[in-house]
């Protein structure tokens, strides 16, 4: 049998596969998505490439989340089709959000572009090459209610064989009035534990330290089988205990649905990261209710306070958006104060962008005026740093173990990794490795970075 394998191995080496490039932008999803696409097109006959010119085949993967995310694609993809005219058989394929959200659309705005394909249709690649192999323009955009991709070992595609991601469900039912990504990703479903903690495993064995559980949703995870009904919670649980030398992290939490249950398990296990991302949008209870979050800004400080209560230690995060449909001073204050409460160690902050179809869209006018939108953005920005800063300030002195992940950028002589906390930390390298646990003490930092050395 595996002299069958090598056979066929060689037979693959002496045709020479073709190239497949792919760029990928936007969320964590959509990295862990074009891992997925790899591994379909390896199984066709393609290898990577890093190389665009050499490439016989280019997908970019796509977001629609802001405007901006999609004009920086469509400026992106001019410079494809230039290749294209110097390399006629060069294959584009656009992937994701954007395709999902513009369809066959996409294919009469961009005619140079092969193929569209959302992010329920990845399976259906080859096919759509193998019938656009004459020359014509092909799309699936079909959204499925089961696909998890549950079976496919995914090609990794990050670079330091650290930290990896693992996908545990798709989708979204949440429909925030904002937000695009329950058109562009259909409804939400979890995936088979058994196949998460199959690829998590995988990981490990690989020598991969650190697994980022990622879902729109997570707190919704539920799978049920007879005898087995797993909750997040449990799954959780299930994938620290592969090994102690594991970190596990996850990604996103909606704060209508953290449970104290949820709490209790990351605070109760070692391996389970001290820091959560629990995206508050907004700080009033009105601005809440037109973005349909489900939560008021009370219940947000209760969970704020039950998981400061039970991880006192615990980084949090957040993202916010300035300047949504109708947004009064008053409420932009609201922002700020429950900025101040909180005391985030770090925030992703946006300007709100209209997004077709959205509620949002359909039933609020977006009238705040761009240069307040600014103006607000600019104040959360500055109070955010100041956050941050007073927040490093505090773990000066500290002693976290941290895994080393990078060659800090500006010497090879400092390594940088990071705490538990999900803090930066960078120090000297003396004989560390990528890879390795070591105790770093904090000596100094900045808004963005803690300094250190090794203990
Ligand atoms: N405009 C601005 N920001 C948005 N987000 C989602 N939709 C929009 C939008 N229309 C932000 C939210 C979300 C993050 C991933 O992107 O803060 O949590
Ligand atoms: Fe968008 Fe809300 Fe779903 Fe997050 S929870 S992806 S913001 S709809």
């Amino acid at each position: 049998c595996f002299i069958f394998a090598d056979e066929i191995q060689i037979t693959l080496t002496i045709m020479e596969s073709k190239k497949l490039y792919i760029e990928t932008y936007g969320c964590q999803m959509n990295f862990s998505d074009s891992e997925v696409v790899a591994s379909i097109l390896n199984q066709d006959g393609y290898t990577l490439t890093d190389d665009i010119k050499d490439a016989d085949l280019i997908f970019v993967n796509t977001c629609s989340i802001r405007d901006n995310a999609e004009r920086r694609v469509r400026n992106r993809i001019q410079e494809f089709k230039h290749l294209k005219s110097m390399k006629p058989t060069l294959k584009v394929g656009i992937l994701g959000c954007m395709a999902e959200r513009l369809k066959e659309n996409l294919l009469k705005e961009e005619s140079f572009v092969d193929l569209v394909v959302g992010p329920d249709a990845y399976r259906d690649i080859p096919r759509l090459l193998e019938e656009g192999s004459d020359g014509r323009q092909m799309a699936n955009t079909i959204l499925s209610l089961e696909e998890t991709y549950a079976d496919i070992t995914p090609v990794r595609l990050d670079k330091n064989g650290i930290s990896g991601f693992v996908s545990i469900m798709r989708g979204c039912d949440n429909y925030c009035a904002y937000c695009v990504v329950p058109f562009t990703r259909g409804h939400e479903r979890s995936r088979d534990p058994k196949s998460i903690l199959t690829e998590a495993k995988d990981l490990v064995a690989k020598g991969y330290k650190e697994i980022t559980l990622l879902g729109q949703n997570v707190n919704s995870f539920k799978w049920k089988e007879e005898g087995n009904d797993v909750n997040f919670s449990a799954l959780m649980t299930q994938v620290a205990a592969i090994s102690p030398e594991l970190r596990v992290r996850f990604s996103t939490s909606h704060p209508k649905d953290i449970s104290e249950e949820l709490i209790e398990v990351i605070a109760n296990t070692p391996n389970i990261c001290n820091s959560i991302h629990l995206p508050v949008q907004a700080g009033s209870s009105s601005m809440l209710k037109r973005m349909k979050r489900n939560y008021t800004r009370e219940m947000y400080i209760d969970r704020i306070e039950k998981i400061k209560s039970l991880i006192p230690d615990c980084g949090l995060s957040t993202d916010i958006i300035a300047g949504y449909c109708g947004e009064t001073e008053e409420e932009h204050q609201a922002t700020l104060t429950l900025m101040k409460m909180v005391g985030y160690d770090f925030a992703f902050m946006f300007k709100y962008s209209e997004r077709p179809d959205t509620l949002a869209a359909n039933k609020y006018a977006d009238d705040v005026p761009e240069k307040v939108k600014g103006e607000r953005l600019q104040e959360i920005i500055n109070l955010q740093q100041e956050s941050s800063h007073q927040s490093n300030l505090k773990d000066v002195g500290k002693t976290f173990r941290v895994l080393v992940d990078n060659v800090s950028k500006r010497s090879k002589l400092q390594m940088s990794g990071r705490t538990d906390q999900n803090k930066v930390i960078v120090f000297d390298r003396k004989d560390t490795q990528l890879g390795d646990y070591v105790n770093v003490e904090c000596t100094s930092c900045t808004t963005a970075t803690l300094m250190g050395h090794l203990v």
